[in-house]
């Protein structure tokens, strides 16, 4: 194969597989960006550890230390930790955050979570130390 060939298909490679995988850094300023602000920290710990009008907190299946495992409020699975310094492969996959951002603000709010309201969570989330 012709060198440019070759580039042209790790190239390629790169720009499809980028689609889904990510560092958290990479997905809290596509929210920010989208939200026009930056993630407050300190606004997402109160956002995390609150209910919203309905049973649940983020808290209640994640805990209110999201650096250890949590127990899902329901199915008493244990979920691994959230943040991302506590388990690497937090917030690297785009299509799972999303998932996962989708079907918990769901259930905790009734609603989708905005992207200002996830760029806070996941700005706090990366603050965390295990
Ligand atoms: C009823 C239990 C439950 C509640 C409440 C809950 N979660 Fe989760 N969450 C889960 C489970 C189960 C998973 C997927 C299993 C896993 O990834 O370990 C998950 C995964 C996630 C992920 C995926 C992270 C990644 O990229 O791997 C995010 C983000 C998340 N939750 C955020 C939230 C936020 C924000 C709230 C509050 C609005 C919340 N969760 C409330 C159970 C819950």
């Amino acid at each position: 194969m012709r060198k440019t060939n070759r580039f042209l298909m790790v190239l390629s490679l790169a720009a499809s597989s980028s689609l889904w995988a990510a560092t958290p850094t990479e997905l809290l300023n596509g929210y920010a960006t989208a939200a026009g602000a930056k993630g407050q920290p300190d606004k997402g710990q109160a956002f995390f550890t609150s209910t919203h009008g309905k049973e649940w907190s983020c808290s209640s299946c994640h805990t209110k230390q999201p650096t250890g495992e949590g127990l899902h409020a329901s199915t008493r699975k244990v979920i691994s930790p959230l943040a991302p310094a506590a388990n690497e492969k937090r917030f690297t996959d785009s299509a799972k955050t999303e998932k996962w951002f989708r079907r918990n603000c769901n259930d905790v709010l009734g609603r989708e979570c905005s992207n200002a309201e996830k760029a806070d969570v996941l700005s706090w989330l990366m603050t965390l130390k295990p």
